[in-house]
C-alpha cells in the first residue's frame, strides 16, 4: 500500500519525507490556496523533496481549458500527475491524456459508477473522498469496497487512492479493504505510529534497564 501526503505545505512535506515512508503527494486548489503561492512553484518544489507521484489539479471546467492546463502541469516534472474533476469534461480529458501516456488522478469521486467511468478512461488513480461521504452520513469505506470489487471484476488497473482521509481509523479501514493508496494529512500519518501499549511497554523496558544498570 502506498502512502501519499495530502498537503501543499512544504515544511510538512519535508517533515514527512524524513519518515522514509511517504510515496507521493496530493494537492488540490484549496490546499494550494492555503500556501499563498502559485501552484506551479509549489509543485516544482514538492517534486524536489519527494521522488514519487505528485498530483496537481486543473482549474478549468471545459475540455479545451483542462487540456491546456494539463499539458502545462505535466511539463513541470515527469512525476506530476494531472488531477481532473469527475465531470464529462474531466473524463474526456482523462482519456485524451492517458492516450498520450500522461498520468491522471480523477478526483471528487463519490460513487462506484463514477469510478467505473474513470477506469474506462484509463485514469492512473481514482480518488474517492471517504471523509466527505462520512460527513453527510454515508459510509466512505463502503465506496472503497465497492470500487475494489468492480475494478477486480474487470481487471481495471486504475489505482484506488482513498482521499479525504481524516484519521488513523480511515487508514486502517481502507487498508483492510485493499485500497492501493491512501492520501492523508500529516496528523493522520503521525497517528499511525501511536499506541498506548507501545508507550507503556517502552517506559517499562527503559525503567528495568535503568534499574539493572544502577551502580
Ligand atoms: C485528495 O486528493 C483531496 O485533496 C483531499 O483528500 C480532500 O480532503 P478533505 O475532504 O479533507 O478536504
Amino acid at each position: 500500500m502506498e502512502f501519499f501526503l495530502d498537503t501543499g505545505i512544504i515544511e510538512e512535506i519535508k517533515e514527512a519525507a524524513l519518515l522514509g515512508i511517504v510515496d507521493g503527494v496530493t494537492t488540490n486548489p484549496t490546499l494550494i490556496a492555503k500556501t499563498g503561492r502559485k501552484q506551479e512553484d509549489v509543485i516544482r518544489e514538492i517534486c524536489q523533496i519527494i521522488d514519487g507521484p505528485i498530483s496537481a489539479e486543473v482549474i478549468a471546467t471545459d475540455y479545451e481549458g483542462m487540456m491546456k492546463e494539463a499539458l502545462v502541469l505535466a511539463e513541470i516534472h515527469p512525476n506530476v500527475v494531472v488531477k481532473l474533476p469527475l465531470t464529462e469534461a474531466g473524463i474526456r480529458t482523462c482519456k485524451e491524456l492517458s492516450d498520450k501516456s500522461i498520468k491522471t488522478n480523477v478526483t471528487l469521486c463519490f460513487s462506484v459508477n463514477q469510478a467505473l467511468l474513470a477506469a474506462k478512461a484509463g485514469a492512473t488513480y481514482i480518488s474517492p473522498f471517504i471523509g466527505r461521504l462520512d460527513d453527510i452520513g454515508q459510509n466512505g469505506n463502503d465506496l472503497i469496497a465497492e470500487i475494489r470489487q468492480v475494478y477486480d471484476n474487470y481487471g481495471f488497473t486504475t489505482k484506488i487512492l482513498a482521499a479525504s482521509v481524516r484519521h488513523a481509523f480511515h487508514v486502517r479501514e481502507v487498508a483492510l479493504i485493499g485500497s492501493d493508496v491512501a492520501t492523508m494529512p500529516l496528523s493522520a500519518l503521525k497517528a499511525l505510529y501511536k499506541h498506548p501499549m507501545t508507550d507503556k511497554g517502552l517506559e517499562a523496558f527503559l525503567k528495568d534497564h535503568a534499574n539493572a544498570n544502577k551502580k
